[in-house]
Order: C-alpha cells, then sequence, then structure tokens
C-alpha cells in the first residue's frame, strides 16, 4: 500500500520523521538520557578496533560512522565493501569486533563476510532492519533499526535509520572509552531527538528538488563533492541517482577534485555540492569555487548562513536547516533522496523497480 504516494520511495521518504523517531525511542533512555543497548550489550573499552563491512548504501552508512568512530570515540575502524572482504582473508588482530549492517539481513557477500569473521573477531555486531534475518540471527549482538518494512530498492528510511542507529553506539562507545561524558552524552542524545523535526522541515526542499529534476534529467553526467563526514553523502547522493535515474554520477572528495576528476568539469556537467557549515565548510567551499570558475555549474546544498556566504555565482542553492555537525550526515540524505527521485520521476523510469536491480542481493 503506497498510502496515496505515487511510488512506495516517496513513501518512506516522507516517512523518516515518523521512523527516525521510533528508532530514538527505543535506543534512548529518557530518564538518564543515556543509550541503551539490548543485552547482552558490549564494553566499548575493551575494543580496540572495528571492522565495519556492509555492501551499497549500507556500506554508505559504515563509511560515515567510521569518522564518527574515529573522532568521537577514538576508536580505529576499517570500513570494507563486503564483496571484496573475504577472499582477501583479512588477518583479524585481537580485540577486533567486527559490524555488518544490512536491510534486508540476507545479503551473501555481508552474509558471508559475517561467517569469515564468526571466530576471528572478538564479538560480532549487525545493524539490520530485519529482524529475522540470518544477518540478525548469526550476531551475537543484533541491533534493529525499526525502519519497518522497505519496499522500494532505492534504500531511503533504511538508510537514515542505520546511520541513527550506528550514532547511538558510537555515543556509547565514546563514554565507554571516557571521550564524552553522561553530560556530553545526554546533549548529543537531546539533539538526535530534535532529528525528526529537522527532518520534516528539511523535506520542505521537496519542490525546490522538484523544479530542478527536469534539467538534472538533462544531464548525461553529475557529479557529487564532499568532505568528511560529507564525502560519504556524496556517495550516496551518486549511487541513488544512478540506481533509479540511469544517469552516470561520481562522488568525488572535494579536496581530491585536482587530482584528476576536475577534468571533468564543463558547463553541461552538473556539480552537487554537500556543504553543511560544518568544521571543513571554508575548505568545501574553495573546492567548490575551483570548479564554478572552470565553467561548472554547481548546485549548493548548505544551509541559510553558508548560502549567504557561498552561494554567489552558483547555478541553484537548496537551503537545508541548520544543524549540529554530528548529525550532518543523517539530514543530508534527505535532499540526496529527493534529487534523486524527482529526477527519475522527470526521466519517467521505474523509480521502485529499476532496471537490473533487486531488493535484496542473496547471490554474489
Ligand atoms: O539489504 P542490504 O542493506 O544488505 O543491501 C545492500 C545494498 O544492496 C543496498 O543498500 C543497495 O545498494 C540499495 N539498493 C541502494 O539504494
Amino acid at each position: 500500500d503506497k498510502g496515496g504516494y505515487k511510488h512506495f520511495m516517496a513513501k518512506e521518504i516522507a516517512e523518516q520523521p515518523t521512523v527516525l523517531q521510533g528508532a530514538l525511542a527505543h535506543y534512548i533512555d529518557t530518564d538518564t538520557m543515556q543509550v541503551q543497548l539490548p543485552d547482552p550489550g558490549l564494553d566499548f573499552g575493551k575494543v580496540e578496533r572495528l571492522s565495519l563491512v556492509a555492501c551499497g548504501t549500507a556500506y554508505l552508512a559504515c563509511m560515515v560512522a567510521k569518522y564518527w568512530f574515529e573522532q568521537h570515540a577514538r576508536l580505529p575502524v576499517e570500513v570494507d565493501v563486503a564483496s571484496e572482504f573475504r577472499y582477501r582473508e583479512p588477518p583479524v588482530p585481537k580485540g577486533t569486533v567486527a559490524l555488518f549492517v544490512s536491510q534486508s539481513g540476507e545479503t551473501a557477500d555481508t552474509l558471508a563476510a559475517l561467517r569469515y569473521m564468526d571466530g576471528r573477531a572478538d564479538s560480532i555486531l549487525s545493524v539490520v532492519n530485519v529482524p529475522e534475518s540470518s544477518i540478525a540471527r548469526e550476531s551475537d549482538l543484533p541491533l534493529p533499526t525499526l525502519a519497518g518494512a522497505e519496499i522500494g530498492v532505492a534504500s531511503t528510511k533504511a538508510f537514515t535509520c542505520q546511520l541513527t542507529t550506528l550514532a547511538m553506539l558510537v555515543l556509547k562507545a565514546a563514554q565507554d572509552r571516557g571521550e564524552m561524558s553522561a553530560e556530553d552524552v545526554a546533549e548529543k542524545l537531546k539533539l538526535l531527538r530534535a532529528l525528526p523535526g529537522m527532518i520534516n522541515q528539511a523535506l520542505n526542499i521537496e519542490s525546490q528538488t522538484q523544479a530542478l529534476a527536469g534539467e538534472l534529467a538533462e544531464a548525461r553526467d553529475i557529479l557529487f563533492l564532499g568532505r568528511g563526514q560529507m564525502y560519504p553523502l556524496a556517495h550516496e547522493g551518486a549511487l541513488k541517482l544512478k540506481e533509479i535515474s540511469y544517469i552516470h554520477a561520481e562522488a568525488y572528495a572535494s579536496g581530491e577534485l585536482k587530482h584528476g576528476p576536475i577534468a571533468l568539469v564543463d558547463p553541461n556537467v552538473p556539480v552537487i555540492v554537500m556543504a553543511p557549515r560544518d568544521a571543513l565548510f571554508e575548505k568545501t567551499v574553495s573546492n567548490m569555487q575551483e570548479v564554478m570558475a572552470r565553467g561548472g555549474k554547481v548546485l549548493l546544498i548548505a544551509d541559510e548562513k553558508g548560502a549567504q556566504e557561498a552561494g554567489e555565482g552558483t547555478w541553484r542553492t537548496l537551503i537545508m536547516p541548520e544543524v549540529d555537525d554530528f548529525l550532518a550526515p543523517i539530514l543530508y540524505a534527505i535532499p540526496a533522496q529527493l534529487l534523486a527521485y524527482h529526477t527519475a520521476v522527470a526521466k519517467g523510469t521505474d523509480v521502485d523497480q529499476p532496471r537490473n536491480l533487486a531488493k535484496s542481493v542473496t547471490v554474489e
């Protein structure tokens, strides 16, 4: 049941404030304002290294989590695409905890990677949307993302719920490792609890993305740029767009541009820049200006102040709510989803069932 929406994807995008609220309620003890994990829990103070493995969008959630765990919990993290993991037979040092992220919990490569880590890692965690799935059942600590059934092949609400669940783990890890006080954690949890409302606000850019979509749909290639924790989001924007609109899209770390990809810039290649006003904002903006100086057609996604500071000369600007650095990757998933969705609708592709793709990839 599409609930009155034209596509499941549109419905699932719109559902995000509600499902996120449910996930937050599940993981936050509101009396103590602390993170609560299901039994048997985990003491991150004893963890020396995390190995995160997943595919597709779930892999991109892991990439965001790497920035988070390293910055906030000072915990070394490695991230792997599941299909590249087990055949290289990675050595697993003592003190390693493995974490698998999957919407379906049945992705063949992710499950095989989990089985490789079984007996090698100290413990196996998973962040899964389907609680009775193989990956959940074979983990020591399965953490549900509580996004509800996701029907559209393009992952939307599962991604933001994965990020939210991972954010909980990051805060727990930061506290266990003495990198954040109980008060710091309570502060971040308060911000997280305001996130559903902010996502509602961010969804207001829908009509603007729709207005842009016609022009984006004409493009043959589109570039996405981001720095730091926005780099994985640039990848998410590109993946989503490729998957449902069939437009060739690539993501680059903004700072990597001048090492090759800037040669692709010309007036026919829209360049989408994800630039919340975080610690790296100015650096991202200076990379964006390099693109504009070469005739690039820039779509800037930033908050109001960011757009005032840097929006001059851009092709278009999408204004997002102001957001704490920590939560920016979750909020900036919304424009990534909406741009892909409306561009695909403008092209007339089969949004929920894109060609050549399956919702759950159970063969390698
Ligand atoms: O069920 P999983 O989360 O393990 O699936 C992983 C990928 O196949 C999936 O995220 C895929 O990339 C999506 N269609 C992207 O929107």
